[in-house]
C-alpha cells in the first residue's frame, strides 16, 4: 500500500460547552494512502461532516475538538500536525494541500457574480502575483478540466444547470493542485446519470493529477463502485473499515450489512432491501456499550455493557472491525458461548461468509 496522506488519530469533537456537550466524534482513526479514493459511508448525523470540517479546522462553533491528532504528509514528504499548525501555516495548506467540497457547495456560488470571475478570485487569493490573462486562462483550463466549455466563464451561476455549479465547485477546489480532495456528498442534490458521469472524471482527474480523495455519502452502493477504501461510520465511530470489494461481498459489522442491504446496488442482481430497524441513538443518551445495540439483530449481554474497539487488523486481514462477535479475546474467553453467536463457528450466517 502506498504512504499514507492523511492520518486522522483518536480524534474527538464535542458539540456545546460547559457541562453537558454532546460528543460527536468519538475517537476516530482513518488513514487516506496517496492516491487513493476512500469512501465514509453512514446515516445522516453519524458525525461524516463534522468530521470534514475537524480534519481541516473548519469546524464552526460550537464545535470543539476535544483530542486527537490529524497529520499530514505534504508532496515532499514532511508530515504536520494539522491540530498544531498556526493560523498562517493552516491558510497555506489548505487548499494547497488539502481542499474541501462542502455538502451542498454548489448552492454556495454567489449569484451575483460571473463563473469566471469567482474563479479567478480564488486563485488570486493564493497565488496574487498571477498577470489577469493568466488567471483568466487558468480559470478557463480549470473549468475545461470538469468538463464545462471556456466561454461559460462569463455565465452567472443561474445560468448553469445544478450539475454544472457542482463541477465549477470541483474545478475551484482542484485550483491549486490539492494532494488531497475531501467531498462531502459531492453528487447528492443530482440524478443518478449526472452523479455517475461527476464521479467518473473524478476518478480520471485522480488518475492525471494524483491526487487522494475522502469520498462522503450516505449512499454506500455508490462507494462500492469509486471507492478503493469504504469506512463505514455510526454514531461517532468508525465501526468497519476495509477494501470496497471486502465490504460489499464480506461485510462484518452488523451495521455495515444493514447499510449496504438498505440501498440498491448500482450493478449485479438485484437484492431486497432490507434497511437497518429504529433509528440511530441520541449522542446525548448513549449508554456504555455498543451504540448499535438496541438495533442489532446479533446483540449479546456484552454489547450493552462493553463498548467494541476497532482493533488492529486480524492476522492475513485488511480489515478493521468493532464488534464483540469478532473480538479474538473474546471468542477465546468463550464470552457468548452458548449462545453460539460468538465463537467462530458460530457466527451469523450473512457475517461469516
Ligand atoms: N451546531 C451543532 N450543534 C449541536 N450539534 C450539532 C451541530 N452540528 C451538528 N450537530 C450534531 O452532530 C452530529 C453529526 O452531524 P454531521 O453533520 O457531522 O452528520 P453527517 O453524518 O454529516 O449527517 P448528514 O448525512 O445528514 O450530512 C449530529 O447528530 C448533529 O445533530
Ligand atoms: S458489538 Fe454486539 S451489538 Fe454491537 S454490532 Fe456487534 S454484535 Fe451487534
Ligand atoms: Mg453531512
Amino acid at each position: 500500500m502506498s504512504e499514507p496522506v492523511l492520518e486522522i488519530r483518536d480524534l474527538h469533537v464535542d458539540y456545546g460547552f460547559g457541562d453537558d456537550p454532546t460528543h460527536v466524534l468519538r475517537g476516530v482513526d482513518l488513514t487516506l494512502h496517496r492516491g487513493e479514493v476512500l469512501g465514509l459511508a453512514g446515516e445522516s448525523g453519524c458525525g461524516k461532516s463534522t468530521l470534514a470540517y475537524a480534519a481541516t479546522r473548519l469546524l464552526p462553533p460550537p464545535g470543539l475538538i476535544t483530542g486527537g491528532e490529524v497529520w499530514l504528509t505534504d508532496r515532499e514528504g514532511r508530515r504536520s500536525d494539522v491540530l498544531g499548525l498556526t493560523d498562517a501555516q493552516l491558510r497555506a495548506a489548505r487548499w494547497r494541500d488539502v481542499a474541501i467540497v462542502f455538502q451542498g457547495a454548489m448552492s454556495s456560488l454567489n449569484p451575483v457574480f460571473r463563473i469566471g470571475r469567482q474563479l479567478t478570485d480564488g486563485i488570486r487569493a493564493h497565488r496574487p502575483g498571477l498577470s489577469a490573462g493568466d488567471l483568466e486562462a487558468r480559470a478557463a483550463e480549470l473549468l475545461e478540466m470538469v468538463g464545462i466549455s471556456a466561454d461559460r466563464l462569463r455565465a452567472y451561476p443561474h445560468q448553469l444547470s445544478g450539475g454544472m455549479r457542482q463541477r465549477v465547485m470541483i474545478a475551484m477546489a482542484l485550483a491549486l493542485e490539492p494532494q488531497v480532495l475531501l467531498m462531502d456528498e459531492p453528487t447528492t442534490a443530482l440524478d443518478v446519470v449526472m452523479q455517475r458521469q461527476i464521479l467518473e472524471q473524478i476518478m480520471e482527474l485522480r488518475d492525471r493529477l494524483g491526487f487522494s480523495v475522502v469520498l462522503i455519502t450516505h449512499d454506500v452502493s455508490l462507494l462500492v463502485e469509486v471507492a478503493d477504501r469504504i469506512a463505514i461510520m455510526y454514531a461517532g465511530e468508525i465501526v468497519e473499515e476495509a477494501t470496497a470489494s471486502e465490504v460489499y461481498r464480506r461485510p462484518r459489522h452488523p451495521y455495515s450489512a444493514g447499510l449496504l442491504g438498505s440501498f440498491p446496488p448500482l450493478h449485479g442482481p438485484r437484492r431486497e432491501l432490507s434497511g437497518i430497524p429504529g433509528a440511530p441513538p441520541d449522542l446525548q443518551r448513549l449508554g456504555p456499550g455498543c451504540p448499535f445495540a438496541p438495533r442489532c439483530p446479533h446483540a449479546m449481554d456484552v454489547c450493552r455493557d462493553v463498548r467494541p474497539v476497532l482493533g488492529p487488523p486480524r492476522t492475513g486481514e485488511d480489515r478493521r472491525v468493532a464488534c464483540h462477535l469478532h473480538d479474538a479475546d473474546l471468542v477465546a474467553a468463550g464470552v457468548g458461548e452458548g449462545s453460539g453467536a460468538i465463537s467462530g463457528v458460530g457466527l451469523p450466517p450473512e457475517l461469516a461468509r
